[in-house]
């Protein structure tokens, strides 16, 4: 799956094993870590990124995507599906490395993504809980055609803290 963006220069693509020192040099940023569940680890090394690439490849109903800027990766988005009575949600999630941050990236990559998903009915809902504090993210969410559905009481448990999320989701009707 090639996605093109909004933005020139911004595709969304199949990881490669070739991508591994790429996503090594801007995953392993304790400030992304801070922000996503654990399937991200930190310190992020070669052996995280080698099963994340080979994950990533294998991935059956799940949509994983490396986001590359001007020919370097530059991030990673995707959609996590859901099973059981979950089976039409997938669990939406990105990040971009902090060079790439401030520049509308995030923005154009979870628009495609996202609109992409729903053209094609592959899930009837997208959602994302955003850890409380993380108004980037959720502008971001806004500008994709997410919606605020509420927040998540004490449901994160984050680098030793609890914490709220707010729930954001774009379903396809
Ligand atoms: C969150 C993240 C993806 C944003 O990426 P980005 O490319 O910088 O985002 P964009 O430039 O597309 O848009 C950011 C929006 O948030 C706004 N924003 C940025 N910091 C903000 C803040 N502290 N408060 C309010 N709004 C803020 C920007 O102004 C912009 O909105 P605008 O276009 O209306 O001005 C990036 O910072 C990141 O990877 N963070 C770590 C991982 C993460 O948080 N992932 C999401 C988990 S839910």
């Amino acid at each position: 799956m090639l996605i093109e963006t909004e933005r020139p220069g911004c595709v969304l693509r199949p990881w490669h094993e070739r991508d591994q020192p790429g996503l090594v040099a801007i995953a392993n940023n304790v400030k992304i870590w801070r922000n996503l569940t654990d399937l991200f680890p930190h310190p992020y090394t070669e052996a995280d990124a080698d099963a994340w690439i080979a994950l990533a490849r294998e991935a059956d109903r799940s949509v994983h995507l490396a986001i590359e800027v001007e020919d370097q990766v530059a991030g990673g988005i995707g959609a996590l599906a859901g099973s059981g009575v979950s089976i039409a949600t997938a669990d939406f999630g990105y990040w971009l490395g902090e060079p790439y941050w401030g520049r509308g990236l995030a923005t154009a990559a979870a628009r495609a993504l996202a609109g992409v998903l729903m053209a094609q009915r592959r899930f009837a809902r997208l959602q994302a809980p955003v850890f409380a504090g993380n108004a980037a993210s959720m502008r971001v969410l806004e500008k994709a055609g997410f919606v605020r559905e509420g927040v998540l009481r004490q449901s994160v448990t984050k680098d030793g803290a609890l914490m709220d999320s707010v729930m954001y989701a774009r379903t396809a009707t």
